[in-house]
């Protein structure tokens, strides 16, 4: 029998790093919950996260306003001024605008694209291993959780292989930033660290509407909304900025769950490679 509800603190660093304890006394205790002291309210039943997910006329995606509140060090408020504005796209926007912006990275994410990168990955699957493979043991997060989806992500952004370091350090600044964990010098650390996300994509964006190239900031530079304008610099920003975050830390932390789930049950990983037909149950 775990702890009750009320006993867990949510923001604690341990709850935070081994969640899953709290998710199932919520679940049991209080499926809608509000986390004390916040404005936060914690839903964990799949079919109530359905429901608030599709009940748009009810629930909204409007929250920048929570999700980046300015930051409490005013050197780090001087060090934002000195960028572009945050637009609110995807994540941040409502039906029907946000189906403006998303049939555009539908468009980007196509079937035919990411079939097509299905050798590429393998590939860099291959390199980050053969890079290990002789030493007997590994720091798997660090050596192929990490670096594999920057690789991806940062090809396809467009970035260069000797900017990705830089490119890594600006998703954890985001990261830092979102969490709102950070003290005040590090919230001047994110702020310099995301001004010059920004800078760098704006040279970017400023060469690939020069010279298209084909990568996803390309096709997003070229494309056009509305009465048929290109995107704001604000906007492709807000765009370049979720795809650099959320597909890093999102599918870091579950390449590294799934193989420590592997570990802990070997069965079940004797049964996958005995029956590669249950991958895709596997993922899920
Ligand atoms: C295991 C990996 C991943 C998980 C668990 C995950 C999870 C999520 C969740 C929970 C949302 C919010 C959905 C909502 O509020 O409606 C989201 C949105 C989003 N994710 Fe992921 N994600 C993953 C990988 C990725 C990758 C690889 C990318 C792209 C490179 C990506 C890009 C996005 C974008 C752009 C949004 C906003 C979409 C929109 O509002 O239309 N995610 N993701």
């Amino acid at each position: 029998m775990g702890k009750a509800l009320a006993d867990y603190d949510f923001f604690d660093p341990e709850v935070i790093e081994h969640p899953y304890d709290f998710y199932r006394a919520a679940r049991e205790e209080a499926p809608v919950y509000r986390l004390p002291n916040t404005n936060i309210f914690f839903v964990s039943r799949y079919a109530d996260v359905r429901e608030a997910l599709k009940r748009t006329d009810v629930f909204s995606n409007e929250f920048a306003d929570e999700l980046n509140p300015p930051p409490k060090n005013p050197e780090a408020l001087a060090i934002y001024a000195q960028g572009w504005e945050t637009a609110d796209t995807l994540l941040t926007v409502d039906p029907p605008r946000h189906r403006v912006y998303r049939s555009l990275l539908n468009k980007v994410f196509s079937n035919k694209r990411v079939e097509g990168m299905h050798d590429y990955m393998v590939q860099i699957v291959n390199e980050l291993i053969d890079d290990w493979i002789d030493e007997g043991e590994v720091d798997f997060l660090n050596r192929f959780c990490v670096p594999f989806p920057i690789y991806v992500i940062a090809d396809q952004l467009g970035v260069p292989r000797e900017d990705i370091e830089l490119f890594r350090y600006w998703s954890d600044c985001f990261g830092s930033r979102l969490s709102q964990f950070a003290d005040e010098a590090q919230e001047v650390e994110d702020a310099r660290a995301i001004v010059q996300f920004q800078h760098y994509f704006v040279d970017k964006i400023a060469e690939l509407r020069e010279n298209p190239a084909d990568n996803i900031i390309s096709d997003l530079a070229q494309a056009r909304i509305d009465d048929n304008r290109l995107l704001t610099t604000e906007e492709l920003l807000s765009i370049i900025q979720q795809l650099l975050v959320a597909g890093n830390e999102t599918s870091r932390a579950s390449i590294a769950a799934g193989v420590l789930y592997f570990i802990d049950h070997p069965d079940q990983f004797d049964k996958l490679e005995s029956d590669p037909g249950l991958l895709a149950n596997a993922v899920e």
